[in-house]
């Protein structure tokens, strides 16, 4: 069976339906498609769809979203315990499945035997080669990374990952699909571990970590620097339009100066091994890096999603100057 994905209605199967899955079926469905949400366990979709509706009241009473069009496109989500009727008659899939290499590999070749070789797989891998992903399948030419960033909902970004196998036809219609349903994609074209948007998070990262380790700044000062200073920057001018802006000779002198002097540490923090061997797990355990009050995560949940909410006005009202690319 040919698909006609290009009508940007066409079906589509969200495999998985975690803290990513939910999401990425709610933004396929209010862009019209119908959606087939696959989970082994029936709460586990009880809970998807039920996030599916806090998220849209979040963006209805944001006025980014009617409470028409939240509830037509929950009606084009069906929900499933059984894979091949998910898969069944899909034009385009997710997985969304935890991030392990054998299990993954295993449902892309069930998911290879159970649709036509049109179909386009893709995986929500954060850092696993969509080559080895793609290991077991016999049309390896239509498995594809699709990369979404958490909340799924709310950031624009999305990678598009060539693995080796990947054809020029599944690559393309990702990236059309992805722009259809009002996505910011970026091609990636090696399929390099950790893509780009995780590879630039961590070496920023590992920088962070390094000037509080020897003393230079606090915690919360460093946190501040990021959030009021460059990542509020680099929301409005990437790294190369700031150099023009700067100076293509002052940039480049800084970074003459500076390259040699950053941190080449290949080992994480040893912060992190002793959070984790003290059960400090982070929001969900009530302390991570930081001590979290009661009802303090949902505050800071609620405020995030926020400010994520009002950056997508400020982004509709101030579109990129740079086209994103050929459609
Ligand atoms: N959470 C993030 O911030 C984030 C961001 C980007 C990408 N990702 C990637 O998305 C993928 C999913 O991550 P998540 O955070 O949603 O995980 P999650 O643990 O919240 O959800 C995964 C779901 O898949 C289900 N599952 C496990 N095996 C399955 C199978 N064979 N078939 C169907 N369902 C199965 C689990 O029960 C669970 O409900 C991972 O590859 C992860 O690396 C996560």
């Amino acid at each position: 069976m040919t698909h006609d994905r290009s009508a940007g209605k066409c079906p589509i199967a969200v495999i998985g339906a975690g803290t990513m899955g939910a999401g990425i079926a709610q933004i396929f469905a209010q862009a019209g498609h119908p959606v087939r949400l696959q989970a082994r366990k029936r709460e586990t979709l009880e809970a998807a769809l039920q996030r599916i509706r806090v998220n849209q009241d979040e963006l209805i009473r944001h006025e980014l979203l009617s409470a028409v069009d939240a509830e037509a496109a929950r009606g084009r989500i069906t929900v499933t315990q059984a894979l091949d009727e998910a898969l069944a008659g899909a034009a385009f899939v997710s997985e969304n499945i935890p991030e392990l290499l054998p299990p993954k590999q295993a449902l892309f070749a069930q998911m290879d035997r159970l649709t036509s070789p049109e179909t386009i797989l893709s995986t929500n891998t954060s850092s696993l080669p969509i080559t080895q992903v793609a290991r077991d399948t016999k049309h390896s030419e239509r498995v594809v990374g699709f990369h979404w960033f958490n909340p799924p909902h709310l950031i624009p970004l999305v990678e598009v990952i060539r693995g080796e196998q990947t054809g020029d036809g599944a690559f393309d219609e990702t990236y059309r699909l992805a722009k259809t349903i009002g996505k910011s994609p970026i091609r990636v074209h090696k399929d390099t571990p950790g893509f780009v948007g995780n590879r630039l998070q961590r070496a920023l990262e590992r920088e962070f970590f390094y000037l509080e380790r020897i003393g230079t700044c606090s915690r919360e000062d460093l946190e501040v620097a990021l959030k009021q200073g460059l990542g509020y920057r680099w929301s409005v001018v990437g790294p190369f339009e700031h150099a023009d802006l700067a100076g293509v000779e002052t940039h480049s002198a800084t970074v003459s100066f500076l390259f040699p002097l950053l941190s080449t540490d290949t080992e994480p923090p040893a912060l992190f091994a002793d959070l984790v061997a003290k059960g400090r797990l982070g929001a969900k355990t009530g302390a991570g890096v930081y001590e979290y009050g009661p009802g303090e995560v949902d505050r800071i949940l609620a405020r995030r999603n926020t400010m994520l909410i009002d950056f997508i006005k400020v982004l509709k009202k101030h579109p990129p100057l740079r086209a994103l690319g050929p459609a």
